[in-house]
């Protein structure tokens, strides 16, 4: 990063002021450099939620929020979605430019050659429930991995992270197949390497052994495109986890179950789960009108899910190419009539002449179609955010990869006290100067323990 300076921090206290260095990505916002405040003044910044603060420095994902800019190393989201395959992003995101074909071949070839599990570990599935949540078993499937690679789990050695990379790439799909199918009942399919990567999840997913299977070219092409739709996004939610949980040294696989784990929230990458369940709640246009004012009610914990975003306060460029997608789907399947379809593009057109969500500049986020395209692909509702958590292993992998090799990456949070009961309470006392909150702070909230004798 460049320097640009200095910002002076000037104390109403008597501390002298500090000087931190600011510094300029090649995008996005200036930052300053506050790593130095806790030494020099003896106190911390407070950003709780982390919206005024950047965790990293990274080069694999930009977000303009204001102009809707999505850029994977550099690369608009819209032309990768028109012009690459998954496999071609996921090479992308963690080496850092496009394959040229025989690098392609290559990557493509050797995920193929890890798509299947041990078959120690298929034996999980049957400790699960039946209609156990497909992602609380991805989390347990996924961090079980790590108890089936001794022999490369060194992550200081770079072939151990790019097997380990690999290996969670090829087998997330299978992971994904077959918790869908132990909760359907049907027999597992086995990975089938004459397919692609999204021709084989699909077979995996809806064949049986009873009949032939061939996956639709149509459909094959806009799951492809939602993989990618999904594959990085900068410091959100799960990849922040997958960082912390790598500072520690933690394994691949076990980051990544801890990435999975984040994800399932509504908030995050369960909302198309909770976006398509809105919508059937909504049922009927003639309905809009009471869910738009119910998730204006401050008072009202109901919010439209699908709409808004911690970084876009404009149209989230994936949101519509998930639209084109959405609409692709629905004709090729004779489906474009589908009522909760047109239901969405009416709440759609709704909430954005709507004052609130104009004036908060809440807008369609990637959540708000991907249910619909999955619905009519026969997924399962309960199944939509496993879809986001394929793509994302692809970025969270490129992440995790970074900030093992940044030297500045050290994950050491600390907080704003508040002692056992709450907010320190200073009493002035009119004989005396006001104490010095430190010197009284380690006394005032120590509390002596009183075992009286029973
Ligand atoms: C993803 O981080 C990422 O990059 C995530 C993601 C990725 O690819 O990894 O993009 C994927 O998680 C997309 C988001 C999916 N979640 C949802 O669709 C759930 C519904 N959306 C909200 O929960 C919410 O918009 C968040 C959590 C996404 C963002 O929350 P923020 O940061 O609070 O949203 P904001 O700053 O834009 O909110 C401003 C105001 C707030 O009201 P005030 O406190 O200012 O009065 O708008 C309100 C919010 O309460 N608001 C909504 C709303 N989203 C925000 N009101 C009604 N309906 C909504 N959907």
């Amino acid at each position: 990063m460049v320097s640009k300076g200095t910002a002076t921090l000037n104390f109403s206290n008597g501390h002298p002021p500090v000087e931190l260095p600011i510094y300029s990505g090649s995008v996005g916002p200036d930052v300053v450099d506050i790593r130095a405040l806790g030494g020099k003044a003896g106190m911390f910044t407070y950003d709780p939620g982390f919206m005024s603060t950047a965790s990293c420095s990274s080069t694999i994902t930009y977000i303009d929020g204001d102009k809707g800019v999505l850029l994977y190393r550099g690369y608009p989201i819209e032309q990768l979605a028109q012009q690459c395959d998954f496999l071609e992003v996921c090479y992308l995101l963690l080496n850092g430019e496009l394959p040229n074909a025989p690098q392609k071949q290559q990557f493509d070839d050797t995920v193929k050659r890890h798509t299947m599990l041990h078959e120690q570990l298929v034996r999980f599935y049957s400790g699960f429930r039946r209609d156990a949540h497909p992602m609380a078993v991805m989390v347990g499937v996924v961090g079980a991995l790590s108890a089936f690679y001794h022999e490369a789990m060194d992550i200081s050695d770079a072939r151990h992270r790019e097997v380990s990379a690999f290996r969670l790439i090829a087998k997330l799909p299978t992971i994904t197949a077959m918790a869908y199918k132990y909760n359907q009942g049907q027999p597992f399919m086995y990975p089938r390497n004459s397919l692609n990567y999204v021709e084989n999840f699909m077979h995996m997913m809806f064949a049986t052994p009873c009949e032939e299977y061939r996956p639709n070219p149509v459909l094959v092409r806009a799951l492809d495109r939602i993989l990618i739709l999904h594959a990085d996004h900068e410091q959100n939610a799960s990849t922040s986890t997958v960082r912390l949980a790598g500072s520690s040294g933690a394994n691949p696989f076990a980051c990544i179950s801890a990435g999975i784990a984040c994800l399932w929230g509504p908030a995050h990458g369960g909302a198309n789960e909770a976006c398509l369940k809105m919508l059937e709640e909504i049922g009927d246009v003639s309905r809009i009108g009471q869910y738009i004012k119910r998730a204006k009610d401050k008072d009202d914990s109901f919010k439209l899910m699908g709409f808004g975003h911690r970084v876009y306060k404009n149209f989230d460029p994936r949101a519509k190419l998930m639209r084109e997608t959405c609409h692709g789907v629905l004709n090729e399947l004779g489906l474009k009539d589908d009522r909760l379809f047109k239901l969405a593009v009416e709440l759609e057109k709704i909430a954005l002449e709507d004052d609130y969500f104009i004036s908060k500049k809440l807008y369609p986020n990637v959540d708000f179609y991907s249910g619909l395209i999955y619905q009519a692909m026969g997924f399962p509702v309960a199944m939509f955010p496993v879809l986001f958590a394929i793509p994302r292993t692809s970025g969270w992998l490129a992440q995790w990869q970074e900030m093992r090799a940044d030297a500045e990456q050290k994950h050491r949070l600390r907080q704003a006290g508040r002692g056992p009961d709450g907010e320190a309470q200073i009493t002035e006392d009119p004989d005396h100067d006001a104490p010095d909150v430190r010197e009284l702070l380690p006394l005032r909230k120590q509390r002596v323990l009183h075992r009286g004798l029973v």
